[in-house]
Formats: C-alpha cells, sequence, structure tokens
C-alpha cells in the first residue's frame, strides 16, 4: 500500500506544487488533504503556470485521479472557477473528485476572516482572507455544513440556516452581512454545478491502496504553520503536518511509505509572525525579485530568510522525512555569499529548539555560519555533478544541519528544472 506525503517543512511556499507534479505521473492517485484556497501551488508546464488553491497538483497529469478530501474546507465557487481554468487550459477536469464529507467555507467565513483580523489590530495574523479559520471553528463546533449535508433533502434550507447564523455573527462585528437568501442561492447553484465531481473520496482512497496503486498525499501550508506546532497564534486552522495529511485523507498510518519534506533554499512567510532568521532588507527585496517571492494567492509580498537549522530539525523531527527537497536552488546563483542560522541565542543563552511563545522565538537571535556563493548557473543542472562545487557543499551542509537526506534539488521553475538524487516513488 504505498502512499508518499508530501508537505511544507517551513512556513509554506517551499515548491510543494512542483514536487508534486514531479512525481504525480508515477502516482494513480493524488490527493488534497487539508486546508482550502489559502493554499496556492504553482505548477509550470510547456502549456503554461497553473496556480491551484483546491484542486491537487495531479490535476495536470493525464490518467491522474485527483482527490480533495474530507480536511480540506472549500469554497464551491472557487472551486469551479478553477476547474473552469482548466478546462479552458484544455485539461481535463473530469478526474476531479471532491469528497462528501469535506466542509464548505461559507461566505460569511470569509467575511468574518476579515472582521476578526480587523478586531486584532496590531496583533493581526495576516490571513489569506480566504475563511479558513472561521470555516474550521465552524467545524470543531459542529456548526459546519458539509457538502453532502448541502446536497441531500433540505439542503437549500440548511444553507439557508447556516447564512443567517452567519450573519448574526457578522454583525456581532458591526459587518454588513450578505444576503443570506442570495448566498444560499448562488451556493445551491454552485454546488448542483459541482455534484458531478462530488462522491465518497474515502472509498476510492481506500480502494486504491488495496490494489496496491501509488497513492500520493499533497499536504498544504507547513510546520511552522500547524495549528498546534506552529507559531501560535500566527498559524493556520488546520494539522499541516504529516499526522493531519493522513486524517485529512482518511487513511492509516501503517500505509505510509515515505514522507518528503519540502524546504526551499530560503525560507519565505507571508503574514506577521516571528521569522528569527529573516534578511535583511536589501537581500530580502533583492532575492524577493530573483525567485518571485510574491504570493500565489493574495500577490502579497514574502517575507526572505536564510535557511534556519532550528526549524529544519523541528519539522524533521514532528513529521520523520524518508527524504528531503531543496528547492528553488537557482535563487543564490548571484549571491557572493550564502548564510545559514546554525542555532539561536535568546536572553544572552544559546537555544537549540523552538520555544513556545512567539515572542520568545521573536527575541531569538540567529547564530549564522557563511558559506561561500557560486556566482554561476546551475539553471540547467540535471545531475549532481553539474552544480558547482560550493552549490554541493550548500545541499550537503543543509542535509547535515537538517540531518536528513536530500534526495530532491530544483534549479527553477519548470518542471524539468529537477536533479533527482536518488528516487523519490
Ligand atoms: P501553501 O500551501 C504560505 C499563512 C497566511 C497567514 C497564516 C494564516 O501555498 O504553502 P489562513 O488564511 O490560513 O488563516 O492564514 O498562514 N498561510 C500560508 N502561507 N503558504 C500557504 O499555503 C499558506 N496558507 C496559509 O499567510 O500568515
Ligand atoms: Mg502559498
Amino acid at each position: 500500500m504505498p502512499a508518499v506525503a508530501v508537505v511544507g517543512a517551513q512556513w509554506g511556499d517551499e515548491a510543494k506544487g512542483h514536487v508534486i507534479d514531479l512525481l504525480a505521473g508515477r502516482a494513480a492517485l493524488v490527493v488534497r488533504c487539508q486546508g482550502g484556497p489559502n493554499a496556492g501551488h504553482t505548477v509550470v508546464t510547456d502549456g503554461g503556470t497553473y496556480r491551484l488553491h483546491m484542486v491537487p497538483c495531479g490535476a495536470l497529469h493525464p490518467g491522474v485521479r485527483s482527490v480533495i478530501g474530507h480536511g480540506v474546507v472549500v469554497d464551491p465557487i472557487g472551486l469551479l472557477e478553477e476547474l473552469d481554468t482548466l478546462a479552458a487550459a484544455g485539461v481535463d477536469p473530469s478526474t476531479v473528485l471532491l469528497s462528501e464529507r469535506a466542509h464548505l467555507i461559507m461566505p460569511y467565513h470569509r467575511q468574518l476572516d476579515l472582521l476578526e483580523e480587523r478586531a486584532r489590530g496590531e496583533g493581526m495574523i495576516g490571513t489569506t482572507g480566504r475563511g479558513i479559520g472561521p470555516a474550521y471553528a465552524d467545524k470543531a463546533s459542529r456548526a459546519g455544513l458539509r457538502v453532502c449535508d448541502a446536497l441531500t433533502t433540505g439542503g437549500h434550507h440548511k444553507l439557508l440556516a447556516a447564512a443567517r447564523r452567519g450573519a448574526r455573527l457578522v454583525r456581532a462585528f458591526d459587518g454588513e452581512p450578505c444576503n443570506p437568501d442570495e448566498a444560499a442561492d448562488t451556493y445551491m447553484a454552485a454546488l448542483e454545478r459541482l455534484r458531478p465531481h462530488v462522491g465518497d473520496a474515502l472509498t476510492v482512497v481506500h480502494e486504491a491502496l488495496e490494489r496496491g496503486d501509488t497513492v500520493l498525499l499533497e499536504g498544504a501550508q507547513a510546520a511552522l504553520l500547524d495549528l498546534d506546532t506552529g507559531t501560535y497564534p500566527f498559524v493556520t486552522s488546520s494539522c499541516t503536518l504529516v499526522a493531519g495529511v493522513l486524517a485529512g485523507a482518511g487513511i492509516p498510518p501503517a500505509a505510509l511509505t515515505g514522507c518528503i519534506g519540502v524546504y526551499k533554499a530560503y525560507p519565505t512567510r507571508v503574514g506577521s509572525g516571528p521569522f528569527p532568521s529573516e534578511m535583511d532588507a536589501a537581500t530580502a527585496s533583492e532575492v524577493r525579485e530573483i525567485g518571485h517571492e510574491y504570493g500565489a494567492t493574495t500577490g502579497r509580498p514574502r517575507r526572505c530568510g536564510w535557511f534556519d537549522a532550528v526549524t529544519a530539525r523541528y519539522s524533521a523531527r514532528l513529521n520523520g522525512y524518508s527524504a528531503v527537497a531543496l528547492t528553488h536552488l537557482d535563487v543564490f546563483d548571484t549571491l557572493p555569499a550564502i548564510r545559514v542560522c546554525t542555532g539561536y541565542r535568546l536572553r544572552g543563552a544559546s537555544l537549540d529548539r523552538v520555544p513556545s511563545l512567539a515572542t520568545d522565538l521573536a527575541a531569538c537571535e540567529p547564530v549564522w555560519e557563511e558559506l561561500p556563493g557560486w556566482l554561476q548557473s546551475t539553471a540547467d543542472a540535471r545531475t549532481l555533478d553539474d552544480l558547482p562545487l560550493a552549490a554541493r557543499a550548500y545541499v550537503k551542509r543543509v542535509e547535515e544541519l537538517a540531518g536528513v537526506p536530500v534526495a530532491l534539488v530544483t534549479v527553477g521553475p519548470h518542471r524539468d528544472a529537477a536533479i533527482e538524487l536518488r528516487p523519490l516513488l
């Protein structure tokens, strides 16, 4: 029963989409497991650039089944737009299956997301504004609506009741609620259009595993954004660890044969929250331009940092990576020197773990190590030997510091721009 998870090892945007796309052709099924339209997974093919938010990156491979698992919170309007965009680009969207158990993001969830952020003032999280937190909160408090609840008898009535309840919550934040009747009608119509894609995804995944098919689990967000182990409260509202990925797909841990952690050569962070290895403004802006570090979901500029061994080891411990993908190495091609953070100092003492308080992590001073840059293009490298010596030394240092073997290095956004050091699947 080969099930392999691909999860984010830093603060998101590590190019999980690229890694999934590279491996999807060798899988029968790709499953999105948690998160929702806060994710922005980019795949670059000869046919163009695709930014996927809820649809798994496997959808670009003919013959691969794409499943949106029950752990995902789904915006039906956004999902229809994604499917339409794929169809317009000549991609067959009929391979996409949406779990009937997935919870809906209602329009009032998006409104509440923005209103709650406004109420936080200086302490704002910097959410993507997609309604993720409020939708998961309703799910946990058993006030949520699942796709199957809306698509069964009395579905419109349930949507209307939910929208009316949502309107009261929006008013409590001094917001102007959407018209509940309009929201229920629009959602009912969108869900009816989605109906051909809706099914018992859990059984489809279980049957695939029983046949011995390879199932790829596409994680969203990342370990440092996890609700429990991330930099709370500057986190997302789902479990982003491999444990959450398994739960969101409904797969037993024993079925897992591998867990690939994706590290970007330089971690980035969007939104607020501590980031000890953040680069100085000038270097960050250089790296941001070279790496096109603007949010795929919100367009916000991403904060850029140097590789941080403390958070890297922390996420490796939490997820137990069998292998690591190191992405965007080419972005360093023009940098004369490269830093890595090997530890922290907090209030004068050394620290080699991630503290529980975000304020403590924010107060951590990084201990730097400097490595020489390679000052030449790596874009055409397809084997380890094609890489300049200094680039190889950087990969080796990351391996040592994170304590996990690097199995894949990417040197550009295109799907071919990758070096597979050992087979990942
Ligand atoms: P992928 O899958 C980067 C961040 C937001 C914010 C925090 C909470 O593309 O790596 P939310 O809207 O989830 O309530 O926002 O989490 N965030 C991400 N950052 N990549 C993502 O997904 C993210 N999904 C959420 O910026 O700081
Ligand atoms: Mg993203």
